[in-house]
């Protein structure tokens, strides 16, 4: 059975974790309070004084309710659980919580959607962010991945771009598919995920039915500071499940929170869903010479080259008492790392390690590690960092706030030193991402349209006629065109079947009269 994490009930946080206490009602300054169903007034229908600051007090909190939602993943649900060490990968890691088997660790998880906002329904078409704090002895050690192994873009740089076409319109307000192919059929790298995406995997049954991945390549180094490079998979004992596109529709109108609800009820009734935690591992110096980049996140290490190892597993036990304080405020940031786990080349995952704790200081504020879902647990939170807006506690009482100091404050550990690694040495500029030698965007997609099942390679064209048709507009024929080439390029099958679904033939890949049937098996489903 899980142990519980130590309740949200300190001096620093006003509220108790529990109200249900009947004590009085107070002012936020602890003043009891007699009235909370009538204003003060001027005579009994007489209108409103303005001396009455507890009306005032309670309208002015009210207002100041949201903060701003996640940028993106603005939908989620989150619950706590327990991680247990069940392999040994100590000759990879010196990591505190991979030092025994058996030794376990609290986690708070997020699952999410990526594009629709904090409203928007749980079935949508779309990658699932999987959001894994551990809290561990060595600090808490975020993954913050997806229900998929790649990414749609490798250059953190092109992240703003690909976010924009995938939200709203700028002058209808609108989500539009036009906005969505124009951009992936001019960025070819984005086609291996948007492959997984036009699959049934893009419409999981819920969170406890999909697994989760970290994407990028990490770093793990030893006890002897050798570095091994690392994927994390986490494969969901409960057996894949997805909904088909027309039941993904249908369930968005029926239950909007699906996810939430599905988790929800069965951590209620004690069927806490589990997850085997795995790592590929690739030696060092075998980056350089491997067949694909090792740090592009567009890419797949094959488990034919690359075998998952298992390390340990965690259960989803407990939904958190309140969402704002453990949900909304959870802010998982892939920049922390604990000793002995490190990062890559990835670049992807390179900007990711800054644009992550500064969305959290704009979203939540710059004391927002000190927040209950967010601070240390299993270890201790000791630092020069102070002041700031709602610096919680005692801000480091009147302990030395620099460093040296002759004051007994908080003093390095150089036990837990950085890998140290060399760059190759060259020239600093900006780089084609997509150079010769790193332009293959289409073996890959290719090999897993291949290992589909003939149901799933239907499922899928099926699917992407049916979102390509809302390509709308004068551009809609160019679009098509342009990613039907795409689709050739990945698979001869894949592209005459999606190209027959929309009725549009592109040169050197003619239908040869087989149009009609093509077109009547993977014509746009009816709406539900
Ligand atoms: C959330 C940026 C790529 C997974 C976010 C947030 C930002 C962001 C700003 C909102 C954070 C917050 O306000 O709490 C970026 C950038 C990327 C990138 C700049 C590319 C350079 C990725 C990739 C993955 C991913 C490749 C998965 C492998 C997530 C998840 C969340 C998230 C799971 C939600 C975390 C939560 O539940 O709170 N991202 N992202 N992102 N991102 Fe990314």
């Amino acid at each position: 059975m899980a142990k519980s994490p130590p309740k949200f009930d300190t001096p620093n946080s006003p509220h108790p974790a529990d109200l249900s206490n009947g004590q009085h009602i107070t002012t936020d300054a602890g003043r009891p309070v007699s009235d909370i169903e009538n204003s003060i007034t001027a005579g009994r229908r007489g209108p409103v004084l303005q001396e009455d600051y507890i009306a005032f007090e309670r309208l002015a909190h009210f207002n100041r309710e949201r903060i701003p939602e996640r940028v993106v993943h603005a939908k989620g649900v989150g619950a706590f659980g327990t991680f247990t060490v069940t392999h040994d990968i100590t000759k990879y890691t010196r990591a505190k919580l991979f030092s025994k088997v058996g030794n376990t660790c609290e986690m708070l998880t997020r699952f999410s959607t990526v594009a629709g906002e904090r409203g928007s329904a749980d079935t949508n078409r779309d990658p699932r962010g999987f959001a894994l704090k551990f809290y561990t002895e060595g600090g808490n050690w975020d993954l913050v991945g997806n229900n998929t192994p790649v990414f749609f873009v490798k250059d953190g740089l092109k992240f703003p771009d690909f976010i924009h076409s995938q939200k709203r319109d700028p002058r209808t307000n609108m989500r539009s598919k036009t906005m969505m192919w124009d951009f992936w059929s001019l960025m070819p790298e984005s086609l291996h995920q948007v492959l997984i995406l036009m699959s049934d995997r893009g419409t999981p049954y819920g969170i406890r039915h999909m697994h989760g991945y970290s994407s990028h390549t990490f770093s793990m180094f030893n006890a002897d500071n050798v570095r091994t490079w690392v994927k994390f998979h986490f494969l969901t004992q409960q057996g894949i499940k997805n909904f088909t596109d027309a039941e993904a529709i249908e369930m968005a109108g029926l239950d909007p929170d699906f996810s939430a609800n599905d988790l929800n009820d069965a951590i209620t009734r004690g069927d806490f869903p589990k997850w085997k935690m795995f790592i590929q591992t690739m030696p060092d110096e075998q980056a350089a010479t491997y067949k694909w980049n090792s740090f592009d996140v567009t890419k797949v290490w094959p488990h034919a080259d690359f075998p998952l190892q298992e390390v340990g597993i965690f259960e989803l036990n407990r939904m958190p008492e309140n969402y704002h304080a453990f949900v909304e405020q959870a802010a998982y940031s892939p920049s922390n790392v604990v000793d002995g786990i490190g990062f890559s080349p990835d670049k992807m995952l390179q900007t990711r390690l800054l644009s992550y704790a500064d969305a959290h200081r704009y979203r939540v504020g710059v004391n927002y590690e000190f927040l209950p879902a967010n601070a240390p647990k299993a270890a201790s939170h000791n630092n020069y960092h102070r002041d700031g807006a709602m610096a919680l506690g005692n801000n480091g009482g009147s302990g030395p706030n620099y460093f040296p100091n002759s004051f007994n404050g908080p003093t390095e550990d150089k036990s837990v030193q950085e890998f140290a690694y060399p760059v190759e040495a060259t020239e600093v500029r900006r780089y084609d991402r997509n150079a010769p030698g790193d332009d293959d965007h289409y073996t890959q997609p290719g090999d897993l349209f291949r290992l589909m099942t003939e149901k799933a390679q239907d499922d899928t064209i099926k699917n992407i006629v049916a979102h390509m048709d809302g390509i709308e507009g004068p551009k809609r024929k160019e679009i098509i065109e342009r990613q039907l080439k795409l689709w050739f390029k990945v698979d001869e099958k894949l592209g005459k079947g999606v190209s027959a679904g929309l009725g549009v033939q592109v040169e050197g890949h003619e239908l040869n009269g087989q149009m009609k049937p093509l077109h009547a098996k993977y014509a746009p489903p009816k709406p539900v």
